[in-house]
């Protein structure tokens, strides 16, 4: 699993941020924190860890928990926002439950594995015609196999079937964008218009100090 948590979300030039598999929130949190977003949606299909990332993110009025699957989530928010509003997807759906403590993927993916990327990016492109989104997705480890920081999944890795590990629909879909890989944590596929300069660039360690004694200070308070 990667994380934005370590990266600088400053200056993605987009107003709304879109993520989609919130988990335990670590991302979500970190985009309202360090990215200049007026809107933060995130989708999660998993009924226990949905209400949690609610009851967590319930102070925050513009942050918008959406319980449901990603793809229906997608089609409920792109058609509310204007494509002159650029939007930051993190997609990060896949294995419903992850999170949870003791989840195991052999056990749970005996039959397939829930990998909706694809329908996402279509979705995406269909919705969001000549928008000036960046799109990053998480795991691309799951895609392909790459000189990944983390390592790469083994061959049985959650029953995913081997015809599944491609990304030639990415190009099909995306033709008019630039399309970057990134090897830092489980992998980064990165989507954005040619003009954008986004990367994925680590925080510097004068806001990571100031972030842990924050974290600190409030859980003392706390
Ligand atoms: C790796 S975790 C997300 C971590 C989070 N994005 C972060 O960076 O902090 C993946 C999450 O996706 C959720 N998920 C799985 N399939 C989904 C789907 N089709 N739609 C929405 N959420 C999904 C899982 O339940 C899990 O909580």
């Amino acid at each position: 699993m990667g994380t934005l948590h370590k990266y600088d979300l400053q200056h993605t030039q987009c107003q709304v941020f879109f993520e989609t598999g919130t988990g335990l929130g670590h991302s979500l949190k970190h985009a309202l924190d360090n990215g200049n977003f007026s809107t933060l949606y995130s989708s999660e299909i998993h009924s226990p860890t949905a209400e949690r990332a609610s009851t967590l993110f319930a102070s925050y009025p513009q942050v918008h928990i959406l319980h449901s699957d990603s793809t229906t989530a997608l089609k409920s928010i792109l058609r509310q926002v204007p494509s002159t509003t650029s939007i930051f997807f993190f997609l990060d759906a896949h294995f419903p439950g992850e999170v949870e403590v003791g989840y195991n993927y052999a056990e749970h993916t005996p039959n397939g594995v829930t990998m909706p990327l694809q329908e996402e990016l279509q979705l995406i492109r269909q919705l969001r015609p000549g928008a000036m989104d960046v799109i990053v997705v998480d795991d691309l480890k799951l895609y392909e196999d790459g000189p990944f920081e983390n390592g790469q999944i083994s061959n049985s890795f959650a029953n995913i079937p081997s015809s599944w590990r491609n990304l030639d629909f990415v190009h099909a879909l995306f033709p008019d964008k630039t399309i970057e890989k990134s090897y830092l944590d489980d992998g980064y596929l990165i989507l954005k218009p040619h003009s954008s300069n986004f990367s994925l660039k680590k925080l510097s360690a004068g806001y990571r100090i100031k972030r842990t004694i924050k974290k600190n200070v409030a859980r003392l308070l706390g």
